[in-house]
């Protein structure tokens, strides 16, 4: 038995003798997260009410006046969303130090070894009430994942998409998860809210954080779609993919860019010139057809504008350009493989 296995078996016996069920006791330290792709914006998808809501109060210093949150969580294939509403009444960013900033954190321990010490696939990533992101123990610098914050009337509210350090976890997949809250005024951390590790080391030893159990749960008809490019999440920026007639309709600079088409736009005739691996593909707006080396194919879906942005079918983008694109409905993932 490993040290940290000894420590849960300690915490369970305890937990037995102060009369909490092993089985509560390991329910209390336990979230179920569904599986879901959110739109990583500051605002809570409808996704994330499948999963467990996580209450960070554990006030670790301070008391109940300080910041706290409630969080939510979602899996997929290639990554972890969370959703965080903090509760602040004075944001402040005035230390150098970020984690004495307002801001939340989330820790993973992505093969729940529950260690002393860190290990290389355990990391931390943080996000202030202003959005800056920040992050430590093996965790791959500020570009590895994405976080924003959007200001609200009672604090603000964080989101972050990480991706795993392994891909397709799979269902039933046990993690470590841990969430803090920091909460500073002129410049000193006053608060410290955590979910269920009560020390201050989950920077620096996973042993005592919760668990994310993951769950496939039922597919519903607004689920997001999550498209992936040679075994990593694509990400958008302003216009998110959508299914029209059953197709998967995405940003068309977005998806030629992704598959590094160099591209040209012609104005007055409104059309696109993308070409790829000799192949040049010319797409004119408004068009149920286009051009495959200089032949006229048709779109079962044309290119729709949204927001200002063309929306083209994604499978009949790629597999002009020669790659194989498969979908898995339970899980509304297109994935892309190209070389
Ligand atoms: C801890 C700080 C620590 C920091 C390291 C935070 O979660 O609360 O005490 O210095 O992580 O990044």
């Amino acid at each position: 038995m490993n040290t940290g296995n000894k420590i849960l078996s300690l915490c369970l016996v305890l937990a037995a003798f102060f009369g909490m069920s092993p089985e509560a006791f390991a329910e209390k330290r336990r979230a179920e997260v569904y599986y879901g792709t959110a739109h990583i914006d500051g605002i809570k998808d409808d996704a994330y009410d499948k999963s467990d809501k996580i209450e960070v109060n554990f006030m670790l210093d301070g008391d109940d006046n300080n910041s706290k949150a409630v969080c939510w969580c979602l899996w997929n294939d290639y990554g972890l969303s969370i959703f965080a509403q903090v509760t602040e009444s004075s944001p402040d960013s005035i230390s150098a130090t970020l984690s004495n900033r307002d801001s939340f954190e989330v820790f993973i321990d992505e093969n729940n070894s529950r260690g002393q010490s860190a290990d290389s696939d355990d990391a931390q990533y943080r996000v202030g009430y202003d959005g800056q992101k920040s992050c430590g123990m093996s965790a791959s610098g500020t570009d590895s994942f994405l976080g924003t914050s959007v200001v609200t009337e009672t604090g603000y509210n964080v989101e972050m998409y990480i991706p795993f350090k392994k891909n397709n976890p799979g269902a039933e997949t046990v993690m470590g998860f841990e969430a803090q809250v920091n909460d500073s005024i002129n410049g000193k951390r006053i608060g410290v809210a955590k979910w269920c590790d009560e020390t201050g080391d989950s920077w620096q030893k996973t042993v005592n954080y919760g668990e994310i159990l993951l769950k496939m749960g039922e597919k519903s008809p607004g689920d997001n779609i999550l498209v992936a490019l040679n075994g990593k999440r694509m990400l958008f920026d302003e216009v998110e993919p959508i299914n029209i007639d059953g197709r998967t309709m995405v940003p068309l600079r977005k998806i030629f860019e992704e598959l590094n088409a160099e591209i040209a736009w012609y104005d007055s005739t409104k059309t696109v010139y993308a070409i790829r691996n000799g192949v040049l593909i010319e797409l004119a707006i408004g068009s149920d057809t286009y051009r495959r080396n200089g032949e006229i194919l048709t779109m079962d879906v044309p290119a729709v504008i949204k927001d200002g942005n063309t929306l083209v079918p994604l499978r009949v983008i790629a597999e002009s350009f020669g790659a194989e694109v498969s979908w898995e409905d339970e899980k509304s993932l297109v994935k892309i493989d190209c070389k």
